[in-house]
């Protein structure tokens, strides 16, 4: 890796350097502690431009009060390694002042894509994430962005935001990257202890039970949802949500689509799992 700047004006100076050179930027925008998956999206990155940029930036704005803000880990010596190992030429790390300075007061929102799902239970959470990423889009500059599908509401609502605001940016969902055993990879799976970590796979279960049943024919939305919901509700402590709703406009889904997107949500102790499956257009999880 070349450099990480902590400063705005530099991060964006030196993305507008990066496209004078006559260089596509490929952005991958992650909060830290990067996994595998956080990897994956800078391999994207790579295949659709040449000049990477990674910003870390742990967003004090998505997080509602009793949320895991401070919980969130930190661990940017690895994540600049990971960035070095893979490639990455610029990393721009901000402090939280330098991206709400005092005075701060403007908000992004989007009406509808936020309403359901994530947007029942964490009902502040994507005006902050449309906010940052906003002020991410901005200093960057014409790009192509890579978020991953695991956060399958924020992709949607992302690539409404890049649309709507006319924005110079390609927002691309990149696959759900999972252990061998299916369960998705996430930074909050460090918390799961052994037993937890054991019992998350009541998730893979359910997703896998409503995939087979699509595989085998099966088309009723309610049904699909009731299949991937028994063995989630058996595992884990408490489950905000399983749901099926149309991939595209995340409303309520009508029998006979082509796909189907079932998300999920839940609990084990102090840890928040989600987790998604298109039927119809994903493989088996
Ligand atoms: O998905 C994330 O890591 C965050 O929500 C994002 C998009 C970087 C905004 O802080």
């Amino acid at each position: 890796m070349r450099k990480v700047v902590r400063k705005p004006a530099e991060f964006r100076q030196a993305c507008d350097a990066a496209r004078a050179k006559g260089n596509q930027v490929g952005l991958v925008p992650p909060m830290g502690a990067l996994h595998d998956g956080h990897l994956s999206l800078i391999d994207e990155a790579k295949r659709l431009a040449d000049f990477i940029v990674v910003t870390v930036f742990v967003n004090p704005l998505q997080f509602a009060p009793g949320e895991d803000l401070d919980r969130s880990p930190r661990t940017l010596e690895d994540d600049l390694d990971g960035c070095r190992v893979r490639g990455v030429h610029l990393v721009f790390v901000p402090e939280p002042d330098a991206m709400y300075p005092a005075g701060f007061q403007t908000q992004v929102s989007i009406a509808e894509l936020t309403q359901p799902l994530e947007g029942r239970f964490r009902p502040e959470h994507f005006d902050g994430v449309t906010t940052v990423v906003t002020k991410l889009f901005n200093l960057t500059g014409s790009c192509a962005a890579c978020f991953g599908r695991k956060d399958y509401q924020q992709w949607k609502i992302l690539e409404r935001l890049a649309r709507d605001l006319d924005m110079p940016v390609k927002v691309v969902g990149c696959p759900i990257v999972r252990e061998p055993d299916g369960l998705a990879l996430s930074s909050r799976n460090r918390y799961l202890s052994p037993t937890e970590r054991e019992r998350a796979l009541g998730i893979v279960s359910g997703l896998r039970a409503a995939h087979d049943a699509w595989k085998d024919g099966l088309r009723d939305p309610t049904e699909l949802q009731a299949i991937a919901e028994r063995p989630i509700e058996a595992a884990f402590d408490r489950v905000d949500y399983v749901a099926a709703a149309d991939p595209d406009t995340l409303e309520a889904p009508t029998s006979g689509e082509k796909s189907l997107l079932i998300a999920v949500a839940a609990h084990l102790g102090a840890t928040r799992l989600i987790d998604n499956v298109v039927l119809g257009r994903d493989p088996r999880p």
